[in-house]
């Protein structure tokens, strides 16, 4: 079988920083920062900074390149909702959705089968999506992590056409995050990314995925920094990173880009 190459992704999740004041000008800082063709660069501030990135991205030359995603999107396209936002709302303002992140599966207490809901719903509007599973600490030490994660996807995909990405190489991409690596600064080993990229690949294998799922990109997330971004992108089964607190820090972001550039340029050269 020959390989697809899969596209190397930088994704940002800016959580709940930074106002819709700070936000653009800190979009145009990072973009000028990373100006790396070969990369996909992704940032998804809060909703409500969504409209003045846009903006701040469409003035700066090096902006265009620049994809701004949402961080959460609601399950059904309209109705009695109260402060919810639908996936068909965010046209003109986002082409990318970051789905299940484990601070909401945490905090507003989504459920696997619920996210699978909203995938689908963001898929539907034509949106990019990043779907996020990573397993507990005691999951991990206690040898579940893979079986965790295998169920995750299996529930987020339940019912989901495997065609999910609509032949978009970047319609549908997973975000492996530990959730004890998350903004603790203690990071997982590359090489146990690495094994949890393939087991992944094996559940959309399983699960009937076109080519094995070897075409859905899998990004790493959990305290990536300039210090650690080499030891995944190492790794030819990890396609890039979503970073956390690093994706507020112009310094961090160009160097966790320039590193992925190299593989993106190594993987260019290599097909
Ligand atoms: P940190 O990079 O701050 O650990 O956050 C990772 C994350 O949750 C990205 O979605």
């Amino acid at each position: 079988m020959i390989r697809p190459m899969r596209p190397v992704i930088v994704a940002g999740n800016w959580k709940m920083h930074t106002t819709p004041a700070e936000a653009g000008e800190l979009a145009r800082t990072i973009a000028r920062r990373t100006n790396e063709p070969g990369v996909v660069r992704v940032l998804c501030p809060p909703f409500v900074c969504l409209t003045a990135v846009r903006d701040a991205l469409a003035d700066e030359p090096a902006g265009r390149g620049v994809a701004v995603g949402a961080q959460n999107v609601h399950h059904e396209p309209a109705g009695a909702y109260t402060g919810e936002i639908s996936a068909p709302m965010l046209a003109g303002l986002a082409t990318w959705a970051i789905v299940g992140h484990s601070e909401r599966r945490r905090d507003a207490g989504e459920t696997d089968e619920l996210i699978g809901r909203k995938l689908r719903a963001a898929r539907a509007a034509g949106l990019r999506t990043i779907l996020c599973v990573g397993e507990q600490l005691a999951d991990r030490d206690g040898d579940r992590a893979i079986e965790v994660v295998d169920r995750q996807v299996r529930g987020c995909l339940a019912g989901a056409n495997p065609g999910l990405a609509g032949g978009d190489p970047l319609g549908f991409t997973i975000a492996y995050e530990p959730v004890w690596a998350i903004g603790t600064g203690r990071n997982a080993r590359g090489a146990d990314a690495a094994e949890m990229a393939g087991a992944i690949r094996g559940t959309l294998a399983a699960l009937g995925f076109a080519g094995g799922g070897e075409d859905v990109p899998i990004l790493y997330g959990g305290s990536v920094a300039s210090s650690n971004i080499a030891e995944f992108m190492a790794e030819p089964s990890i396609d890039g990173a979503l970073v956390g607190g690093a994706s507020l820090k112009p310094d961090e972001m160009a160097a966790i880009v320039a590193r992925a550039g190299l593989t993106a340029a190594a993987r260019a050269a290599a097909a």
